[in-house]
């Protein structure tokens, strides 16, 4: 499974990069409307920095207006693929951006048959929201190994975004379960770092040398 990092914020992106094992960026609506930045501005900047997927959403309902921006953020970088929301006319514009050869990502998917609706209109990824599942007293890693089970029966090559991670545990049980990336926030990815016996060890083995060092 490989790691992206859910944010707009410059900062975290570099800090997240600088790992080495960062394979790309998703953002969303809110994600950018909390930067208080220009969007455009901040996906040259992050597509600048980081040579994998950068996901940028559309926020247009009809499939012309999904496409005129689509076009527009496909401009900036190579890099760039278009989020599109699990809509009918996310699945149009889906259809139109992989005739196009640009890569999408097909947001807000909270159903199997979403997943298998998005993968063959074209869409390069799907992200089913984990943790906006939990939060409603669903199972949303049950639904991460039932589209990775369905998409690997099928030969669909479409790849899973684990999205909406809140915890460490959804990073662990979403590797074990199929998906094919993470994307989590910069928070979850320091959580992810730690652990209480890797500091109690190198605690140890500092002071051990520094009193070896004192005789
Ligand atoms: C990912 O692409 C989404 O933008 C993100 O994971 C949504 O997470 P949230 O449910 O915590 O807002």
């Amino acid at each position: 499974m490989k790691f992206f990092i859910d944010t707009a914020n410059i900062d975290e992106v570099r800090e997240a990069n600088e790992l080495g094992l960062l394979s790309g960026v998703t953002t969303n609506p809110s994600l950018v409307a909390k930067e208080g930045v220009s969007f455009h501005d901040r996906l040259r900047e992050i597509t600048a920095e980081v040579d994998g997927s950068v996901s940028a959403e559309v926020v247009s309902e009809e499939v012309e207006g999904m496409m005129k921006e689509a076009k527009e953020l496909a401009a900036i970088a190579p890099n760039i693929t278009v989020k599109v929301p699990m809509t009918m006319e996310g699945l149009k514009a889906v259809k139109q951006l992989a005739d196009l050869n640009v890569k999408t990502n097909v947001t807000l998917v909270f159903s199997v048959n979403q997943a298998l609706l998005a993968a063959r209109a074209g869409a390069s990824y799907v992200s089913p929201f984990l943790g906006r599942l939990d939060d409603i007293g669903h199972n949303g890693m049950e639904l991460i190994a039932q589209i990775a089970e369905v998409f690997d029966r099928h030969g669909i090559d479409t790849e899973i975004i684990a999205a909406s991670v809140r915890h460490p545990m959804h990073v662990h049980e979403a590797a074990l379960n199929g998906a094919h990336i993470s994307t989590i926030p910069f928070k979850v990815l320091g959580q992810l770092v730690k652990h209480p016996l890797t500091d109690q060890g190198i605690e140890k083995f500092l002071n051990d040398w520094n009193n070896a060092q004192s005789k």
